[in-house]
């Protein structure tokens, strides 16, 4: 039984084009895509902008999100009522059930996992303006959602960060703070985050062919 928490409360700045919820591509929301990849679960919560319109005719439950994406999703993890969590960007619409299945089945069986992919680029820290030393990128991931948790488990990490002052880009991270294992699953370049202007057209012609 899971409830799925998606954090949809940001504004899109490096879009520039307002909050991502409410953004169409393939003539759909953002939203719409993501609560259209969990119609199976059992419980669906979103974080939306404070003062934003809630949306009509969605099968999912709204609240008001916070500062930053963790206090976000502090809130949905506090409205979940069910013993697995899944935590999905609102800014990553192709999300496969086939990839929801991977991480549903790692998390069942060790408690936290996430998606992730190698790098396909070389990895360089430039030096001034210049190519600097290469970083091997053998030994590095990329991290994507959704990332499924048990409950218990994430609630009691955020908690850990708001009483320790820690801040993280995603929940995983709060994971591995309190000192648990997080489980790694094979992730799919679909399912990037739109997050530059350049993201778009992509998104526009994956969504003409996408069949999840
Ligand atoms: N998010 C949220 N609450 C916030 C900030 C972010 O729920 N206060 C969500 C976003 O809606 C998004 C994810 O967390 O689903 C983070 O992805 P990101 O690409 O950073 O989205 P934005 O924060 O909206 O974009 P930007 O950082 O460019 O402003
Ligand atoms: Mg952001």
């Amino acid at each position: 039984m899971v409830s799925v928490l998606i954090p949809a409360a940001g504004n899109g700045e490096r879009l520039g084009l307002g909050p991502k919820a409410f953004l169409r591509v393939g003539g759909k929301t953002l939203l719409e895509w993501a609560v259209d990849a969990f119609r199976e679960a059992a419980e669906v919560l979103v974080a939306l902008p404070p003062g934003a319109p809630v949306p009509k005719g969605l099968r999912a439950t709204f609240l008001e999100g916070g500062r930053s994406r963790q206090e976000s999703v502090s809130r949905l993890l506090e409205a979940a009522s069910l013993p697995l969590v899944l935590v999905h960007d609102v800014a990553r619409p192709f999300v496969s059930q086939r990839l929801v299945g991977r991480v549903l089945e790692a998390t069942r069986a060790t408690g936290a996992a996430v998606p992730v992919l190698p790098l396909p680029d070389t990895l360089i820290r430039p030096e001034g303006e210049g190519y600097g030393e290469v970083v091997p990128r053998e030994a590095l991931r990329l991290v994507q959602t959704p990332q499924g948790f048990f409950t218990a488990l994430l609630r009691e990490a955020h908690a850990y960060a708001r009483k320790r002052g820690l801040s993280a880009t995603d929940d995983a991270q709060l994971v591995r703070a309190l000192g648990y294992p997080v489980a790694l699953v094979e992730g799919e370049r679909a399912a990037f985050k739109i997050t530059y202007p350049e993201d778009l057209p992509l998104a526009e012609a994956l969504a003409r062919v996408w069949n999840a």
